[in-house]
């Protein structure tokens, strides 16, 4: 067993896991964070995105081992207090989710795209950004939707902030 410590969410956290413990099975089953999903463990379905020091990236593709050290947010540490964060007030106000099984995934990899290409995303782009995510229900289009609408808000809360 190797000692696994991570910055999740703010917080300092650690546990021991074997070396083969997939970062997404240590987050869920060694840190209790449940809120992110595994949909394949095979690098497919994008159900396990979370952000480490910075990007999204699926954590069914990473070893807990190798993430070690670094910095790492999941959904439950993307809302602020008491407040969701505007991408999941723009899933739920524009029905971007139906049993919500990829959800967590798919809010952050939009929030990552809103961080890397905020202000001028198309619909174009959004469904290009979501490639690595797979919805089973929404058909994807209020997914898109949402995801505009957030960028919009974000972007017209960067301009005021200038
Ligand atoms: S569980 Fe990671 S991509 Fe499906
Ligand atoms: S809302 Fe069910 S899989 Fe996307």
């Amino acid at each position: 067993m190797t000692k696994v410590t991570l910055t999740v969410n703010g917080r300092t956290m650690s546990g021991e896991c074997e070396d083969r413990t997939l970062l997404v099975h240590f987050i869920r089953e060694k840190l209790g964070l449940t809120g992110t999903h595994v949909g394949c463990d095979t690098t497919q379905c994008g159900a396990c995105v979370i952000h480490m020091d910075g990007h999204s990236v699926k954590s069914c593709s990473i070893l807990a081992v190798q993430a070690s050290g670094s910095t790492i947010t999941t959904i439950e540490g993307l809302a602020g207090q008491g407040e969701l964060h505007p991408v999941q007030a723009a899933f739920k106000e524009h029905h971007g989710l139906q049993c919500g099984f990829c959800t967590p995934g798919m809010v952050m990899t939009a929030v990552d795209l809103i961080g890397r290409e905020g202000g001028k995303l198309t619909e174009e782009t959004v469904r290009a950004g979501l490639e690595g995510n797979i919805c089973r229900c929404t058909g994807y289009h209020n997914i898109v939707k949402a995801i505009l609408a957030a960028d919009a808000e974000m972007a017209g809360g960067r301009q005021a902030a200038e």
